[in-house]
């Protein structure tokens, strides 16, 4: 084990490896806290390892492009894998472990376990990318019993994963805590996301029109209106300002089920997916009254 903070953060490759290391550090009495990614991080996955790091006291961020939650045709080959970058970041604050298994040993031959979270599944992302909760769903659980971690953490930018993976923690009855963590966004508001990489220079820019969207639902709702169509209008023609933007969804729901509301009277979650030219890039708000 790394005691030596030079050697932070130790990669761990092998699922055995990572598995000793969890029981020995549990048998010691250390609080585990686990950062899922699939690696090319920014700033907004270290927002997350900080906050692991002020909670836990051994850090673990895993780096692992999940082949299981993307169908065919979607960007799986051409996902960035920058795993020497990623641990020269996490080097900065002093992660204890990355953890970056090979596909084969996450899914040797013959596996064929899945995990199906319903309800929360069914509607959104859930419509345009059909297998990809159950892809999340398995290897989030895979990950948990790996690392046995106390308390992970995920950004708010993936917020229906973040109902899917509270839904697996619940129904499951899985002895671990979830922290969500706020979206990081560029200065001029674009939410940080490793698929911004695919950006052109002229999508980048027009990319903005999801934050712009999202800001003019808020002010519409702080300043009175009720009619949710009437929000969703409104931010569809910002969206229209962007000649290579196309809605995959723009909706408003209750932010604990995600049903979609038509009248807005307590809380609500914005929730945006746009594609930019190729680039599919999700976004939200909670706006609380
Ligand atoms: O949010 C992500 O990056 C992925 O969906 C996760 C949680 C790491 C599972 O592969």
């Amino acid at each position: 084990m790394a005691e030596n903070q030079e050697l932070k953060p130790l990669v761990v490759t092998s699922v055995s490896e990572m598995q000793r290391i969890a029981s020995e550090l549990r048998r010691a009495g250390k609080r585990i806290g686990l950062v899922p990614t699939m690696g090319a991080l920014h700033l907004g996955h270290m927002s997350l390892a900080v906050a692991a790091k002020e909670d836990a006291d051994v850090v673990i961020v895993s780096d692992f492009v999940n082949p299981t939650q993307f169908a065919p045709g979607e960007d799986y080959d051409k996902y960035p894998r920058t795993l020497d970058a990623d641990v020269t970041l996490l080097q900065q604050i002093e992660v204890d472990y990355v953890f970056a298994p090979q596909p084969s040993e996450m899914y040797p031959d013959g596996f064929n376990a899945k995990v199906h979270i319903g309800g929360v599944t069914e509607l959104l992302e859930g419509e345009f990318r059909p297998t990809h909760f159950d892809g999340v769903a398995t290897v989030v659980l895979k990950l948990f019993n790996m690392t046995q971690a106390d308390v992970a953490f995920f950004g708010q930018k993936d917020y229906q994963q973040t109902l899917v993976i509270r839904k697996l923690v619940r129904d499951l009855n899985l002895p671990i805590e979830i922290v969500v963590c706020p979206i990081i966004r560029e200065r001029d508001g674009l939410a940080l996301s490793s698929r911004n990489q695919y950006l052109s220079s002229t999508e980048r820019q027009e990319a903005l029109v999801l934050n712009k969207a999202l800001e003019k639902a808020e002010e519409l709702i702080r300043s009175g209106e009720r009619d949710a169509p009437v929000v969703i209008d409104a931010m569809r023609a910002i969206i229209a300002t962007a000649p290579s933007a196309v809605v995959d969804y723009a909706y408003i729901g209750d932010p604990e089920s995600l049903v979609e509301l038509s009248r807005i009277a307590g809380d609500v979650v914005v929730l945006l997916a746009v594609r930019v030219g190729k680039t599919r890039l999700i976004d939200n708000r909670i706006i609380r009254r």
